[in-house]
C-alpha cells in the first residue's frame, strides 16, 4: 500500500497552476493591503512609514523606479502621486535609472517597487539614490527582503507568496499601495478635499467585490481564449491609465505564451504600428477612460478597417463599443482614475487561457525567473 503525497499539488489547493490560484487570490490580497492601513476613521494610516507634512514639504519629486510587472505598477503610481498629491514624478526601469545620472538630491523621494525585493537592479538603483541623499520607501511583498532592509520606511503589501513566475496578485496589491500613498500625501498635503479623499477610500473599498465579480464571469474570456490561442502577433493599445494596463496585458502574454505582444498609446498608431495590423492580428483595446472614450472607438474603427479581430475592455454600462469592437470584455463600474485594479484582470485570464491553450508551462515559463538577481 502506496501513498503518494503530492506537495506542490496540495500547495495548488485544486487549481491546475499556480498563476490561476494566484489571479484568484486577488481579491483577499486587495482586501488585506487595503485594510491593514485604514484606520476606525478610515484614514489612510502609513503606520511606521515617515511621510509627515514637514516631510512632503521638504519634497519636490518623487521617483519611482522598478523591474517588469512592478515598473507597470509604478507608471500607475505616478499618475496618482501627481493627480492626487501634485507633486512632479518621474518613473524609469531600474537598470537604466542607475546608470544614467539622474537629479537625484535629499529633496527626492525614491520609491521602489518589488514583488520579491531581491531584484538586483532595483536594489543598485535604490543604494544609488540613497548614495545622493534621497529618501526611500519601498513597497515590497516579501517581508525582510534585501530592498525592504535597505529602505527607510516599507509599505508591505499583503499580497501572499507569489510562485508563479507571471505576477498577478503583487500587481494588483502594488496598486493598491501606490494609491494608499498618493492619497496619504494627498490629504496630509491638503491638495484633496475631505469629499474627494472618502469618494476615493470608499471605492477601493469595493475592488475585492469587483474583482471577485469578474472572476465569477470568466467562462466568455475561456472560449475567447480558445479561439484565438493561433494568434503570433497580438497588439495591445490604450489612452491615459489605460496605456499602462495595456503594457502589463502585453507583458503577462508574452511571459508565458511566448506571443509577439506588445502595448502601445492608441494615439501613436499611425505614427508606425498601424503598418503591422492585418486581417485577424488580435487587438485589445483598452477603454475604460470616459474623457477618451470616443478617441478609442476611433482607433478601434481604425485598426479594424484593417481586418483587426478587436477584443474591447470597457465599463459596463459604456455599450457603444459594441459597434466597433469584434467582442467586449466588461469590467464592473468605478472611478476612472481607479480602473487599473479592475481592467488588468481579465487581460490576466485571457494572457493564462491562451497559454494554456498553446500547451505552455504556465507557471515556469522558459528563459525566465521569478527573482532576477543577476545583471
Ligand atoms: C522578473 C519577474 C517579473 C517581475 C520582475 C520584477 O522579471 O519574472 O514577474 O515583475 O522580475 O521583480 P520584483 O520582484 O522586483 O517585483
Amino acid at each position: 500500500f502506496n501513498v503518494t503525497w503530492d506537495a506542490e499539488a496540495a500547495e495548488k489547493e485544486g487549481y491546475e497552476h499556480f498563476m490561476i490560484k494566484e489571479i484568484h487570490e486577488q481579491p483577499k490580497g486587495v482586501s488585506e493591503t487595503l485594510l491593514r492601513r485604514l484606520d476606525k476613521e478610515e484614514k489612510v494610516t502609513l503606520d511606521g512609514i515617515k511621510l509627515t507634512k514637514e516631510d512632503l514639504d521638504n519634497i519636490n519629486k518623487v521617483y519611482i523606479v522598478a523591474c517588469g510587472t512592478a515598473y507597470h505598477a509604478g507608471l500607475v503610481g505616478r499618475y496618482a502621486i501627481e493627480k492626487f498629491a501634485k507633486i512632479p514624478v518621474e518613473v524609469d526601469v531600474a537598470s537604466e535609472f542607475r546608470y544614467r545620472d539622474p537629479f537625484v538630491d535629499d529633496k527626492t523621494l525614491f520609491i521602489a517597487i518589488s514583488q520579491s525585493g531581491e531584484t538586483l537592479d532595483t536594489l543598485a538603483a535604490l543604494r544609488e539614490a540613497k548614495r545622493k541623499g534621497a529618501r526611500v520607501l519601498s513597497v515590497v511583498n516579501v517581508v525582510g527582503s534585501s530592498v525592504a532592509r535597505e529602505s527607510d520606511d516599507v509599505f508591505y503589501t499583503w499580497a501572499g507568496p507569489e510562485i508563479a513566475v507571471a505576477s498577478t496578485k503583487a500587481y494588483t496589491t502594488q496598486l493598491v499601495a501606490m494609491y494608499l500613498v498618493a492619497l496619504h500625501m494627498a490629504s496630509v498635503k491638503g491638495t484633496i478635499t475631505e469629499e474627494q479623499y472618502k469618494e476615493k477610500v470608499n471605492e477601493l473599498k469595493t475592488m475585492p467585490d469587483k474583482i471577485q465579480k469578474i472572476l465569477d464571469n470568466q467562462t466568455k474570456i475561456q472560449h475567447l481564449a480558445d479561439g484565438q490561442f493561433n494568434n503570433e502577433k497580438v497588439f495591445f493599445m490604450g489612452r491615459g491609465l489605460d496605456v499602462h494596463v495595456a503594457h502589463e496585458g502585453s507583458l503577462k502574454l508574452k511571459e508565458i505564451s511566448y506571443i509577439n505582444s506588445f502595448a502601445i498609446a492608441a494615439g501613436e498608431l499611425k505614427h508606425g504600428t498601424i503598418a503591422l495590423i492585418e486581417d485577424g492580428t488580435l487587438v485589445v483595446a483598452l477603454a475604460t477612460q470616459d474623457h477618451l472614450y470616443d478617441k478609442m472607438l476611433s482607433n478601434i474603427q481604425e485598426v479594424r478597417a484593417r481586418g483587426a479581430f478587436v477584443v474591447g475592455v470597457a465599463k459596463e454600462g459604456n455599450k457603444e463599443i459594441e459597434k466597433t469592437a469584434d467582442v467586449v470584455l466588461y469590467i464592473p463600474d468605478t472611478l476612472d482614475q481607479l480602473t487599473p485594479i479592475l481592467s488588468v484582470i481579465p487581460l490576466q485570464l485571457l494572457s493564462y487561457y491562451i497559454a494554456v491553450a498553446r500547451g505552455c508551462d504556465v507557471d515556469k515559463p522558459k528563459n525566465l525567473a521569478k527573482s532576477v538577481t543577476v545583471e
